[in-house]
């Protein structure tokens, strides 16, 4: 995994749109990976700022979330459907075929799980994948115990995650308990994730993906098996890495790397 800690927020999710740029540029039907949360919401602006600006076309771009809520409309104002949709599907110009989110209200979770799963092969992959952190070390919502190896599938959240994301319903009882999200394993199989986090409170988590063992508790930390996943950091959540000099050193020296 590499490392990069940037100042501030703005500074990290421009540098991560770059990184999107970078590969529509090279393969302009490029599958992307899609994550939610406040986290990505930088660099959604950003994206969207460039498509403005006439720099980046997404017609021939396809796309896959990693989770949904089971049980919200997708009306609902924190459904992921919504979140994406508002943040960023209705500003660039993905077509609407091509934008794939799991369901949270099929009938059969389990054939709507297997069709994701299958529907990303179809689509040749995911090139590059986005994902945030959640304070418990998950990726997408693979709580702790996931299997390393998990495909897309239904998954109980954890009461630390409900807490976490109970500030943005009206009340705590409101936050759904289910979610499908595609699994570790499904991650893994994208040929790039950029792995973002900002803030102090994710602090813990992150030095635990990047510098603690492997392990299921920790579901970020089997991007450390990933032969091409990059951490995008601001100071706050770099804030508890044991190495960060090293990081620093290696960014420097490292031949036309960009000087964060
Ligand atoms: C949820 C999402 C994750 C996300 C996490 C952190 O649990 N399923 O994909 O990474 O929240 O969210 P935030 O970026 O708001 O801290």
């Amino acid at each position: 995994m590499e490392v990069f800690v940037y100042k501030q927020y703005e500074e990290m999710s421009k540098t991560a749109a770059e990184e999107v740029a970078d590969v529509l540029n090279a393969k302009p039907n490029a599958v992307l990976g899609m994550a939610t949360g406040s986290t990505p919401l930088g660099v959604y602006l950003e994206l969207v700022r460039m498509h403005q600006r006439g720099e980046i076309d997404f017609s021939h771009v396809t796309t896959f979330n990693l989770d949904e809520y089971v049980g919200l409309p997708i009306t609902h104002a924190q459904s992921y459907h919504r979140f994406m949709h508002e943040n960023f599907f209705r500003h660039v110009n993905i077509p609407p075929q091509n934008i794939h989110i799991p369901s949270g209200t099929t009938t059969n979770y389990r054939a709507f799980c297997d069709w994701y799963e299958r529907r990303i092969v179809d689509c040749g992959g995911i090139d590059l994948q986005i994902v945030g952190i959640g304070s418990d070390g998950h990726i997408a919502f693979n709580e702790p115990g996931s299997s390393l190896r998990s495909r897309t599938r239904l998954k109980t959240l954890a009461k630390q995650t409900i807490d976490d994301n109970a500030r943005f319903f009206d009340r705590p009882e409101d936050v759904p308990i289910y979610a499908i999200t595609m699994g570790v394993g499904t991650i893994m199989e994208a040929r790039q994730i950029l792995m973002l986090a900002n803030g102090v409170k994710k602090a813990d988590a992150v030095a635990a993906a990047v510098e603690g063992p492997v392990t299921a508790m920790i579901t970020a930390s089997a991007l450390q098996m990933h032969p091409n996943t990059k951490a995008f950091l601001d100071e706050a959540a770099a804030s508890k890495l044991k190495m960060r000099e090293y990081y620093d050193w290696i960014q420097f020296h490292k031949p036309g790397a960009p000087r964060v």
